[in-house]
């Protein structure tokens, strides 16, 4: 079979989730590396070193990495996403596009249809990498099996605290709304709203009302390159909740200023499901007894091999492969990039207004 030939377009400055994509492509047999591209001068370079990548995978110009690919990974700031997936689709290149898809669902939308009327057809991935978690994917199969019924209610928070130093870490292109969208909600809302959407809507239905609320706590951050502070215009933190069709409840909390743990907390009518960075990577299961009660503690198994396959980045990559050889539909394709950009901004709009929206 061909080698798939790939590039990688924003190599980054801030977090750098470009390393990961990288790193997914060298370890999956059938892909070569052969173009990065950035816009700031030597940073594809320094990308190259630091990956152990020979040099002449550099290039000077997007133009350049279009000729030297077959597909490409988008991995830069959200604003960016769109003017780039129009390129790349122009050139009649696949592609994975980083998550949130775009600023807005009207954005997005705009993308989608881009794609979709195009000459060219492409497979078209958005970057919703938490699925490829192997206890996640463990998780949606026991759902899926029946074995702990009807979803009660589902918790989960996610976030970081990278960014929490108000005065060493710089106003970066996400702390604004003209360059990130929303704040907390962009950066990681968008991903267990996918998990949720990905781990219950076939069993317990889409959601239909949200509400919620944010706060932006650090309200100005010294400008990168030094001369003055700017106004963060977004979000740090928000707390949202969800009902779905069959009234499953959802509780999200997103935090970009502090947060110990990235966590799952499923409880159904037959048993409760947990995950969080403090499981190391098991499944915590426990089921209820046949008369209905919960006896003894939680087991935390390991997660079998089968679900273990697209870890550390390498769903994305592995999707990517399969589509475009065989011809299959992304499961997080474009309309998924569209329909989660549609909660962020109903959910965003419920905090604005303060009220409970309806999907
Ligand atoms: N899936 C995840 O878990 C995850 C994690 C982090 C970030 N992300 C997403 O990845 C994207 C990048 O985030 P990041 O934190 O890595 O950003 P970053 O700031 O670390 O890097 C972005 C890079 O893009 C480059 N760039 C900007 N405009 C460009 C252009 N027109 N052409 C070429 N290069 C350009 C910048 O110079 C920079 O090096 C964002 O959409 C973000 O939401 C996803």
């Amino acid at each position: 079979m061909d080698t798939l030939k790939v590039g990688v377009v924003g190599l980054g400055y801030t977090v750098g989730v470009a390393k990961r994509h990288i790193a997914a492509y060298k370890a999956t047999e059938g892909v070569k590396i052969t173009a990065l591209y950035d816009i700031i001068d030597g940073r594809a370079a320094d990308y190259a070193q630091k990956s152990s990548l020979d040099p002449s995978v550099v290039c000077s110009s997007l133009e350049q990495l279009f000729e030297r690919v077959d597909a490409l990974s988008i991995t830069v700031p959200n604003y960016m996403h769109g003017d780039i997936v129009k390129k790349a689709v122009d050139h009649n290149k696949h592609f994975i596009c980083e998550k949130p898809m775009a600023l807005t669902h009207k954005e997005a939308q705009d993308i989608y249809n881009y794609v979709k009327n195009h000459k060219n057809k492409v497979v078209s991935l958005i970057g919703f990498n938490y699925r490829d978690i192997p206890a996640m994917r463990y998780a949606k199969s026991i759902i899926d099996s029946g074995k702990i019924g009807k979803v009660y209610t589902c918790v989960q928070q996610l976030g970081g605290s990278r960014i929490a130093d108000p005065q060493g870490v710089m106003r970066e292109w996400r702390m604004d709304l003209k360059q990130s969208g929303t704040g907390a909600l962009a950066d990681f809302g968008c991903h267990i709203l996918d998990l949720s959407d990905f781990l219950l809507s076939g069993t317990n239905g889409k959601i239909k009302q949200v509400q919620g609320f944010k706060n932006t706590f650090i309200k100005e951050r010294n400008r990168i390159g030094g001369g003055g502070r700017d106004p963060v215009t977004n979000e740090d933190c928000t707390v949202f909740n969800a009902i779905t069709e069959s009234g499953t409840l959802l509780s999200f909390h997103t935090s970009r200023i502090g947060m110990t743990n990235e966590s799952l907390q499923i409880i159904a009518e037959g048993g409760m499901l947990v995950f969080n960075s403090g499981t190391e990577g098991k499944l915590g299961i426990q089921l209820k007894d046949k008369n209905g009660r919960y006896t003894g503690p939680m087991a935390f198994e390991d997660v079998p091999a089968e679900f273990q396959e697209g870890k550390n980045g390498k769903g994305l990559v592995l999707e990517l492969l399969k589509c475009i050889r065989e011809g299959a539909k992304p499961e997080r394709d474009l309309e998924q990039g569209v329909y989660i950009q549609y909660l962020l901004d109903k959910i965003n709009e419920s905090m604005e207004k303060g009220t409970t929206l309806t999907i």
